[in-house]
């Protein structure tokens, strides 16, 4: 077992809170992703976890033991920086062998478990080669050997693939979600890139500006972001945002767009912010020939079966991701339309999604 919990965990650099009091528990075997922009303190999270940054309060529960003041070599936790960190005079078998020699390991244990790790990873026939000639998927599959062949309680893993070109880095992905599949060790993954996340992770928590936003399944995420910086951070396309200039007032089943009553299934309820926003994902915005917001379409991004249009509004950009036989030439008047039971009202004062406005998932 090895669950990771952190408890109220803060961390300050002077006067600067870089991580804000965060509850989290990650669970035993679960690959979880830390996700958010430049700046928001994943690195400074997975730290403090490894044991490299101390946290200003709050504690760092493993399998429920307190380590918070443990020194990262008393974790039993592999931190993962680049993959590509490997001895490149070594051969693939020494640096296998690297980590456990260091552990005081006996040669009969290492060599059992370089056999174990390089069977699981394929690279058996690799292990007399020096690791500057191996190929860029070896040495990452090499890398991947050498954290797990000390059988660590946790893997951290900061942006681990952050150097790689987009198809590599996609194989990649694939390469580590099947070998958590097999090895099923607790992960916790760090990345600024959403559709890795949503790829990649049991369950993601979202962090921005130092807080942790919201966290849960990928699906839940995407139908349900808590805050409008959710729904504009996950999706790709993201979210449409209309904004609101009146007032929502209760008990009331529809709401005004340019002069055009639209239907929403039930009360918006919510404060009164001079602004609130509707949040519409691509996918559930439609051309139409009868009411709806006028545009003009700006581009059309071809997709096989589907394609995204750009159409610019009074509102602002939409993206709206239709069918490829939809006629929409780029400079044409449209009008669009959505369906509202998946819109979700952002609260333009909290940012926060207005909870009674959840609308029920299929
Ligand atoms: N040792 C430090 N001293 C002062 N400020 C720091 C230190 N380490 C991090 N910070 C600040 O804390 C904030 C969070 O940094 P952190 O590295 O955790 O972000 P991140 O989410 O990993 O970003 P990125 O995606 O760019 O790696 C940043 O504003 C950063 O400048
Ligand atoms: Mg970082």
């Amino acid at each position: 077992m090895s669950e990771i919990k952190l408890e109220n965990l803060e961390k300050s650099f002077d006067d600067f809170v870089a991580v804000e009091k965060s509850d989290l528990t990650i669970q035993d075997n679960e690959f979880f992703v830390l996700l958010g922009p430049s700046g928001c303190g994943k690195t400074t999270t997975l730290r403090m976890i490894a044991g490299l940054e101390l946290p200003t309060s709050g504690k760092i529960l493993l399998d429920n033991e307190d380590v918070t003041f443990l020194r990262a070599s008393q974790r039993d936790i592999a931190f993962v920086f680049q993959l590509f960190a490997l001895y490149p005079h070594m051969n693939v078998k020494k640096n296998l062998a690297f980590p456990l020699k260091m552990q005081g390991f006996k040669k009969s244990e290492i060599n059992k478990r370089i056999e174990e790790v390089s069977e699981l990873l394929r690279i058996q026939h690799l292990l007399n080669s020096k690791v500057s000639s191996l190929s860029g998927g070896d040495r990452q599959r090499v890398a991947l050997g050498r954290a797990i062949v000390r059988r660590p309680k946790a893997f951290l893993m900061d942006e681990p693939l952050g150097t790689l070109d987009a198809e590599f880095r996609e194989l990649m992905c694939l390469e580590l979600r099947k070998l958590h599949n097999d090895i099923k060790a607790t992960t916790v993954y760090v990345t600024h890139d959403q559709l890795e996340a949503m790829s990649m992770g049991d369950r993601i928590a979202v962090m921005n500006k130092g807080k942790i936003i919201q966290f849960g399944t990928p699906k839940d995420i995407y139908l349900k972001p808590k805050t409008k910086f959710v729904g504009s951070f996950i999706g790709s396309p993201a979210m449409n945002f209309i904004p609101i200039h009146h007032s929502i007032e209760k008990n009331q089943n529809k709401i005004v767009i340019n002069g055009e009553n639209y239907d929403v299934p039930q009360s918006f309820g919510g404060t009164n912010s001079s602004i609130n926003y509707l949040g519409i994902r691509p996918e559930k915005m439609f051309l139409t020939d009868k009411k709806g917001i006028p545009g003009v379409v700006f581009g059309s991004e071809y997709l096989g079966a589907r394609k995204i249009l750009t159409i610019k509004s009074e509102f602002g950009d939409f993206k709206v991701r239709v069918s490829n036989q939809v006629n929409a030439q780029i400079g044409s008047n449209v009008k669009i339309n959505f369906e509202p039971k998946s819109a979700i009202v952002f609260d333009g004062t909290t940012d926060k999604a207005i909870e009674s406005r959840y609308i029920k998932l299929n």
